[in-house]
């Protein structure tokens, strides 16, 4: 490596910058020991067993395996490669990279660019008509009388498409961008003769940015939805493209992730103009979906940031349904989730003009409801009651419901309500709760496909093997710790160690050290970590370095590690005869004739003698 990434430029980032505060900026940490602590960002959980080690600057998750450096982190959150990594950090430590790249952007990269350049130079013409031009006096009259100041129309960037076939085709035309390139954006449409045209007509522009704050897309919303365009979608958005993730992205998210986090809270709501409204009236921790259902992915952005969500969908049937939907993938996120209430046919933005901002907070924000009434509140929308087996079905489902909770505190005080609700005893609905919940859990039971102890990690949850791994295994891998510590003490197992080390990538790991060292290099893990190219093993690495065996070691100790690699073979080979000695046993046992019995016992026998002179050696060694 030469120029912008040699090892001297490499070093001098890693000095200036501190891991906990690069991976801060996207995980919220917290001080746990020596180590910080919190939710893994490349796996969903929902305990934290992702570890950031300042001392030694590199992370660790002990749920999924990810480790590494700054570096690495920064590539694996940001899809970043290395030289980008360095470069983003450098620039954030204030220092000037050397030599610029020379080397050509891939084609994508650089169609990437010219996208997110398009975006940035529409946008602010979208905005400019709106503000400023004839063209957007209608729409600006529109967005007035919705009650958005002027604030709140350039904070958002929000602007005007006017009604024209190619406005912005021309306009992109005269600056070169590739047509076919601006239609695969989504800021052009082609029609099937192949002309181009402007995709968004005669629509109020919401621009739609990435966690950075770039713009990637656009929500168009018509002016009027009761004229000649009745018949189109009230609202377009741009298509997924190579910029535009839709099931990654949440509307608003770089503008509200700082009150976010400091809410320790998110709003989430269905629409733009919702988010909008809320920003203005002082909810700044609002992030909206863009036009489709939660996504996983959205989640754990969101379980990125906060621990809480408060959702804000329309009180209609549709705005019901999405919350239910919603609920269940916030919750496997790991997110605690509340429900706002908001009156039937009523959305946040309509509340918010009706009432002002301060009903907002104390009728509906303050009020939010937990998942639960929740759910026995939008059970109770769904039944009509007209007998008592109307009756017995909604209490079986609300049991249900109830039972679901962990805390027997709260299950017996939703039981209380629901008793009270329809004239039951208490006792009797206990009764009913006990039974059911014995064949919801006997049901569960049966759905399980694959047992627990395949799958280390379990509902977020990790857990343990159920076996102790051999002693091999578990000295192997405190030679390995000792050795990224100490250059003599990896020299001596090299020298040591004629066997090689059982397990594959501790053997591979071994390797590399003695390369490291070989290299001239000092005891550091974190620039070890971030010397080993393969990522299994960088990984690997990191979990071990993060591992707490005690810093001082004896050389003795270590004699005793080295003795049981060393003599892993001499045990596998015992292993082998003593059961090879059984299986002649149980033959014997079983012969047919005493000749061959005989004959049997001998072949034990000597294998016997070969079993006596193993562990004697092993002894002995
Ligand atoms: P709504 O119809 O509730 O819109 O759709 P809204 O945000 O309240 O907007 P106003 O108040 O009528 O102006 C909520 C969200 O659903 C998506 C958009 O993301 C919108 O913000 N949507 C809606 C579409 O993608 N297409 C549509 O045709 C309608
Ligand atoms: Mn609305």
């Amino acid at each position: 490596m030469a120029g912008h990434t040699s090892d001297e430029f490499v070093n001098q980032v890693r000095a200036a910058v501190d891991i906990v505060d690069v991976v801060g900026e996207y995980v919220q940490l917290r001080k746990s020991g020596r180590a910080f602590l919190g939710l893994c960002p490349f796996h969903s959980e929902k305990s934290p067993s992702f570890n950031v080690n300042a001392e030694r600057q590199f992370f660790h998750c002990f749920g999924c395996g990810a480790g590494g450096d700054v570096f690495s982190f920064l590539m694996k959150l940001e899809q970043l490669t290395f030289p980008e990594a360095l470069h983003k950090l450098a620039e954030r430590a204030g220092i000037d990279v050397p030599k610029p790249p020379q080397e050509e952007a891939s084609p994508e990269k650089r169609a990437k660019q010219a996208m997110l350049e398009a975006h940035e130079l529409v946008s602010k013409l979208y905005h400019y008509v709106l503000t400023e031009t004839p063209y957007g006096v209608e729409a600006m009259k529109y967005l007035t009388k919705r009650g958005m100041s002027s604030q709140t129309l350039t904070e958002y960037q929000i602007g005007f498409a006017p009604d024209s076939w190619d406005f912005v085709t021309q306009f992109l035309k005269k600056r070169s961008f590739s047509q076919d390139l601006m239609v695969e954006a989504g800021l052009l449409a082609k029609s099937e003769a192949g002309k181009v045209f402007d995709r968004f007509r005669g629509r109020v522009m919401f621009p739609i940015h990435d966690s950075q704050g770039h713009v990637i897309g656009f929500g168009g919303r018509l002016l009027d939805n009761t004229g000649p365009r009745s018949s189109q979608p009230k609202y377009l958005n741009s298509p997924e493209s190579l910029l535009f993730n839709k099931s990654a992205t949440l509307f608003n998210l770089h503008r509200a992730r700082s009150t976010m986090r400091k809410r320790k809270q998110a709003l989430l709501f269905e629409g733009y103009v919702d988010v909008v409204s809320a920003w203005q009236a002082g909810f700044m921790q609002g992030v909206a979906t863009l036009g489709t259902a939660l996504t996983e992915q959205q989640a754990r952005i969101l379980r990125r940031n906060v621990e809480s969500v408060v959702l804000c969908y329309d009180g209609d049937a549709a705005g019901q349904e999405a919350t239910s939907k919603a609920i269940h993938v916030l919750q496997q996120a790991g997110l605690i989730v509340r429900v706002a209430p908001l009156p039937q046919g009523v959305d946040p933005d309509d509340y918010i003009r009706q009432h002002g901002a301060e009903a907002f907070s104390q009728q509906v924000l303050l009020q939010a409801m937990p998942v639960t009434a929740f759910r026995l509140k939008h059970l109770r929308s769904q039944y009509v009651i007209n007998d008592e087996t109307d009756k017995t079905r909604l209490i079986a489902k609300a049991v249900e419901i109830i039972n679901e909770l962990d805390s027997p505190v709260e299950r017996d005080l939703y039981q209380r309500q629901l008793a009270e609700e329809y004239s039951l005893t208490l006792g009797d609905l206990k009764w009913e709760s006990k039974r059911a919940y014995k064949q919801q859990k006997s049901e569960r039971q049966r759905d399980k496909v694959s047992p627990a102890w395949n799958n280390s990690i379990n509902n977020g949850k990790v857990t343990l093997a159920k076996t102790l791994p051999p002693a091999y295994h578990t000295a192997e891998r405190k030679l390995l710790f000792y050795m990224m510590r100490n250059a003599e003490l990896a020299f001596r197992v090299q020298q040591e160690c004629n066997a090689h080390f059982q397990v594959d990538e501790h053997d591979a790991l071994s390797a590399y050290l003695y390369a490291y060292y070989a290299e001239g290099n000092t005891e550091d893990p974190g620039k070890f970590i971030h010397y080993v190219q393969d990522e299994s093993l960088k990984q690997l690495a990191s979990g071990l370095a993060m591992m707490e065996y005690k810093e001082d070691v004896s050389d003795l100790e270590i004699g005793d590690y080295i003795k049981q690699v060393n003599n892993y073979p001499k045990r596998a080979e015992l292993e082998r005869l003593r059961e090879e000695q059984r299986s002649l046993h149980l033959q014997a046992a079983a012969a047919d004739s005493e000749d061959a019995r005989k004959q049997l016992e001998i072949q034990a026998a000597i294998i016997g003698m070969k079993i006596l002179e193993l562990e004697n050696a092993l002894k002995e060694g």
